[in-house]
């Protein structure tokens, strides 16, 4: 058994990392036949991502995919830590999970992601969970055949969590969600330690995969016939800093829009490490998508100090504007926390202003919500829970206008849009994405999905745009 520690996980070493290869053990291979899985993926893309390759290795393991958790034989959580809501939503399942096994004992459940690497969750899973059959972390995720057949064999709860990250595993069987865009992981963990955020301790330290690892796996996206990547990182701008001198995110971009891969996605950067570099590179190849998310979350300088954001409100505006320029019709998402320990009345005004200035076509926001052992958690927090929704809903009333207005903008051009399928509200449209990263909801006959096509822009609402099919 191993168990997470934060002390551990804090730690972060100049040591070289191996790159090793993922491998079945072949006892394990089909074990499972005839047995069926339901996999629930909380958080962020990242989970998504792991998510696919959870779904590979169960594959191998001989399980089918069902709908319903109520008619699987393993249910999997694959969990997400970064506010109290998404541990909720976890328990809460693990709840309505816990009456199914106790008239169908042969049920085996598991947990993974980022609460498992939660001293406090597994602490509580031991204590009051005994029925879990399996915990593994985010460090480990290779290693889940043989845990859940661990767990199954020896008939007792497992769970084997590492705090600390270890090799980097190439070629981890992969079952995509789509066929026509992919998610590849380019940098794992988090160095920034910014006082709110517990992905740090939970995603370990910062370790970029090889490029040729990364610009070889684009490749073979590209002879399945994908058409768009987003590469994945909760710090994409520190691409190659413990690996190169001299090649990072920008010489990564370069080289695969010379692949001439059609549309490029990146998330997520950070402010603070936003290169020259990269801006050039946004600016020079137009297969890199014109959609940014540059997360601010705060306009006034004091808080972002206590955050530890690295950035002064001033220097965010500065590369805000570079990006504007370099490319015209670029679109800027970002991410707010309101309610952080000791905003003020004043510094709620400092982000609503900046909000202003930006004039965002995306935001995603939220009451801070205080995270295990993080520094933050400590500091003294004077502000109400009720100032806090009056504020979210202060600052959700100016960005959602801003959506709008941006989206309105649009309405009369023709926008280049990758099929992904009928809307699941309307049946009969199409719905796709632009260039700029805005659902698009358009009307049109025998469109196939995956493809790129042009679309005219027919209405604009909040959160998505009408449009018709163009060619
Ligand atoms: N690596 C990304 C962020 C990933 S987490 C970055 O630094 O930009 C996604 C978002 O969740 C963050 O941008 C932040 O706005 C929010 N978040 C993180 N920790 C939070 C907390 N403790 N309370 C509320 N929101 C939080
Ligand atoms: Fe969290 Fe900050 Fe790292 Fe983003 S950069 S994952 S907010 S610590
Ligand atoms: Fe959540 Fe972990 Fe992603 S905490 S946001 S699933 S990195």
């Amino acid at each position: 058994m191993h168990l997470p520690n934060y002390k551990e996980a804090k730690k972060r070493e100049k040591m070289p990392y191996q790159t090793v290869d993922y491998q079945l053990n072949s006892s394990l291979k089909n074990k499972y036949q005839g047995k069926t899985y339901f996999l629930k993926t909380y958080g962020c893309q990242m989970n998504e991502h792991d998510s696919e390759n959870i779904k590979a290795m169960l594959l191998e393991l001989g399980f089918l995919e069902v709908e319903s958790y109520e008619v699987a034989d393993l249910i999997l959580l694959n969990t997400c830590s970064i506010r109290e809501n998404a541990h909720n939503k976890a328990f809460g399942m693990l709840g309505r999970v816990k009456h199914l096994k106790e008239t169908r004992p042969n049920l085996i459940v598991g947990m993974c992601g980022c609460m498992a690497q939660e001293e406090g969750v597994v602490d509580e899973i031991r204590k009051k969970y005994q029925w879990l059959n399996f915990v593994f972390g985010t460090h480990n995720l290779y290693d889940f055949p043989n845990i859940l057949d661990k767990a199954v064999e020896e008939k007792k709860q497992t769970i084997e969590v590492y705090s600390c990250d270890l090799d980097i595993v190439e070629n981890t069987p992969v079952v995509r969600d789509r066929t026509y865009k992919a998610y590849v992981n380019i940098i794992y963990g988090c160095n920034k330690f910014c006082t709110y955020c517990i992905v740090p301790y939970t995603r370990g330290s910062e370790r970029s995969r090889k490029r040729e690892d990364v610009l070889k796996e684009i490749k073979d996206l590209m002879d399945s016939g994908y058409q768009e990547v987003t590469l994945l990182g909760q710090n994409v701008n520190a691409y190659g800093k413990d690996l190169y001198e001299d090649y990072g995110l920008g010489e990564l971009l370069g080289d695969i829009a010379k692949m001439k891969v059609p549309r490029i996605r990146f998330v997520t950067s950070h402010p603070w490490d936003f290169t020259d570099r990269m801006i050039e590179v946004i600016g020079k190849y137009p297969n890199i998508m014109p959609s940014i998310h540059l997360p601010v979350q705060s306009g006034a300088n004091c808080i972002l100090k206590k955050m530890g954001r690295r950035y002064t409100k001033e220097s965010y505006l500065e590369l805000f504007d570079k990006l504007k320029k370099v490319r015209p019709g670029i679109a800027i998402s970002t991410d707010i926390i309101v309610g952080f320990p000791g905003e003020s009345e004043e510094d709620f005004k400092d982000t609503l202003d900046l909000v202003k200035y930006c004039k965002y076509d995306n935001a995603f926001t939220f009451i801070y919500s205080p995270r295990e052992n993080t520094p933050a958690a400590k500091f003294l927090d004077n502000v109400s829970l009720t100032v806090k929704e009056e504020r979210l809903y202060q600052l959700n009333e100016v960005v959602n206008q801003y959506f709008l207005e941006n989206n309105k903008k649009l309405v009369g051009k023709y926008e280049k849009v990758l099929v992904e399928g009928r809307s699941p509200k309307k049946k009969d449209m199409y719905f796709g994405y632009t260039e700029s990263n805005k659902l698009v909801n358009f009307t049109g006959d025998h469109i196939s999905v995956g493809t790129i096509v042009e679309v005219k822009i027919t209405d604009a609402k909040t959160w998505s745009l009408d449009g018709e099919f163009y060619g």
